[in-house]
């Protein structure tokens, strides 16, 4: 089959292009999918996108007339797709439902420990040769409260490490994992978990009901020199009361690996032209804060697992099959 693969990194295009080699013909575009760049597509019967596509009506409508039949995701987050209006086009749409949760709740440990520890400022003034310690003041990880709101396969990832580490920890989603209670987590309500915790990681979906899950209000709960993680999807945090809590002189790190605004912008180099998202500016001057564009997946070990389970949902294509990756079935 003719695959058109949207929004390939550099290192990832030589994984997928070792995958698909004398399986299916493949091009890669490094550009995202949106309305705009549907067109291209025209006359492919797969199309490969990644996270920050934007397949909304539009952009399905282009791509069914074009032809396409299945619509690939290299990602399992689907939030950028209008998976009813797939449905009515007669497109199937695959994602991949699991790969290494590993790879995700070590970068965000990676970030909280970063942030914790003043590593961005200290890796600065070491370049500079300034070897003062004042303002990179940290606090142990080992007898804090680590609060995981979503305690599915990352989360349970993320608070194995943070066992390892020697925290207490508070959980809080719909439906409890028996490993983390293994591990000595407490449930609790959201409230009191985000009053009571030192570090909130979040790794709940984006679905309407955790949109803006981190309001002013959750903010405002928690302790003033909390520290907040998000690896998981930007509109999980409302970024303007984020900006106006850190504006007030709280929360003593915030590490983002997702920002709610990022699609379009993420993923692209803007060092030369700047950026016109004011909130995203000011967001990375405030020195606790750490901001990385959605890299929490990118392990060659995940990127891997991702490729093969596209190249498994194009075979399942192919044959009228369904998997768990199915969002959209075969009409
Ligand atoms: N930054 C990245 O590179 C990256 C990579 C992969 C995944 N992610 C994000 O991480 C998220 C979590 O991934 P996962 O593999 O652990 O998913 P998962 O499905 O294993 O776990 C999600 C957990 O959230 C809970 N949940 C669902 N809806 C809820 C609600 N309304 N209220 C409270 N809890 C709710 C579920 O019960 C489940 O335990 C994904 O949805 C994705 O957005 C980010």
């Amino acid at each position: 089959m003719e695959i058109l693969a949207y929004g390939v990194q550099t290192d990832e295009r030589p994984l997928l292009e070792r995958a698909f080699a004398g399986r299916h013909g493949l091009r890669c575009l490094d550009v995202f999918l949106n309305r705009d760049t549907a067109p291209l597509a025209a006359g492919y019967p797969v199309v490969s996108s990644s996270v920050n596509a934007v397949l909304d009506a539009g952009t399905l409508a282009v791509l069914a007339a074009g032809g396409t039949g299945l619509i690939a995701q290299r990602s399992t987050g689907f939030n950028n797709i209008d998976l009813d209006t797939a449905a009515r086009l007669g497109l199937t749409v695959a994602r991949v439902s699991h790969y290494s949760p590993y790879a995700v709740a070590e970068h965000a440990w990676a970030l909280a420990l970063a942030v914790n520890r003043r590593l961005t400022r200290a890796a600065n003034r070491t370049r500079e040769f300034d070897f003062r310690l004042d303002g990179l003041l940290g606090r142990d990880v080992h007898g804090m409260t680590v609060g995981v709101i979503g305690t599915g396969k990352i989360g349970e990832c993320f608070a194995r490490i943070a066992a390892g580490f020697g925290a207490d920890l508070l959980g809080w989603d719909i439906a409890e994992n028996p490993a983390c209670r293994a591990l000595g987590m407490t449930y609790t309500e959201l409230p009191e978990l985000l009053a009571r915790a030192d570090l909130v990681s979040l790794h709940v979906p984006l679905l309407p009901a955790t949109h803006h899950l981190i309001d002013a209000g959750a903010l405002a709960r928690m302790k003033d020199d909390a520290i907040l993680v998000n690896s998981s999807r930007g509109g999980l945090v409302d970024t303007a009361a984020l900006v106006e809590t850190l504006r007030a002189g709280r929360l003593s790190g915030v590490g983002l690996d997702v920002y709610e605004e990022e699609t379009g912008l993420f993923f692209t180099d803007r060092s030369t032209e700047g950026i016109t998202d004011d909130t995203l500016a000011r967001l990375v001057t405030f020195p606790q804060v750490l901001v990385t564009s959605h890299q929490a997946y990118f392990t060659r070990t995940a990127v891997g697992q991702i490729i093969d389970a596209t190249a498994r949902n194009i075979d399942d294509f192919a044959a009228g099959r369904r998997s768990e990756n199915t969002l959209v079935p075969r009409s």
